[in-house]
């Protein structure tokens, strides 16, 4: 009887522990990988805030960090990028934001606490798939004035380099800004609000 009871708390044990390594397997490649993980497994695979080094993002590049198993961009924006916004501003579907999800905290157009620094949920808001980053300007397969962004590779939705859709595209929302705070100007924490930082 007694050992019912050991061994139905051995299988619990074992079902808990595969689950935190199948969590910890699934933490993806950052391209290029700069980033650090403070967090043990375990407090990821609950969910718990993800600190990241961003200190080593130079301009123009993006960090690919991971919350809740979900892929986050980081990227460190020019002043060029900035610009950008301004020229597609016609062009995308949601440019305040208004109906796309973010932090109320965050800029509705930059659609970031600091405005070189844009943080992501990178998952299309269509069906899902990682969208590409595509950082160059005025590209053959994207069109003169594509200002940089990012592409889906499922079903073609084009993102701004602030995340937001273009117009008439399969997805309906702009790329999802996650909840962040900054710790230290090379800290950033995914997963925390900036007022409750
Ligand atoms: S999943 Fe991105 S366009 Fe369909």
């Amino acid at each position: 009887m007694s050992n019912d009871g050991v061994n139905a708390g051995r299988r619990r044990f074992l079902v808990a522990a595969t689950s935190v390594v199948g969590a910890a397997g699934a933490v993806g490649a950052a391209v290029p990988f700069v980033g650090s993980w403070f967090p043990s497994a375990k407090a990821k695979a609950a969910g718990a805030p993800v600190r990241v080094n961003i200190g080593k993002i130079q301009p123009g590049q993006q960090l690919v960090a991971e919350w809740r198993g979900q892929p986050v961009f980081i990227v460190r924006r020019t002043d060029e990028v900035l610009s950008g916004l301004d020229k597609v501003e016609a062009e995308v579907a949601d440019p305040q934001s208004e109906e796309s999800v973010q932090p109320e905290y965050v800029d509705p157009k930059t659609r970031s606490i600091k405005p070189e620094l844009l943080v992501l949920v990178g998952l299309c808001t269509h069906l899902g798939c990682s969208p590409s980053f595509r950082p160059e300007v005025g590209p053959a397969d994207l069109g003169a004035n594509w200002q940089g962004g990012y592409f889906c590779p499922c079903h073609g939705s084009k993102y701004d380099m602030a995340g937001r859709v273009y117009k008439a595209q399969p997805a309906p929302l702009n790329l999802p800004v996650p909840p962040h705070s900054y710790e230290t100007d090379d800290v950033l924490i995914i997963g925390v609000d900036q007022e409750n930082a």
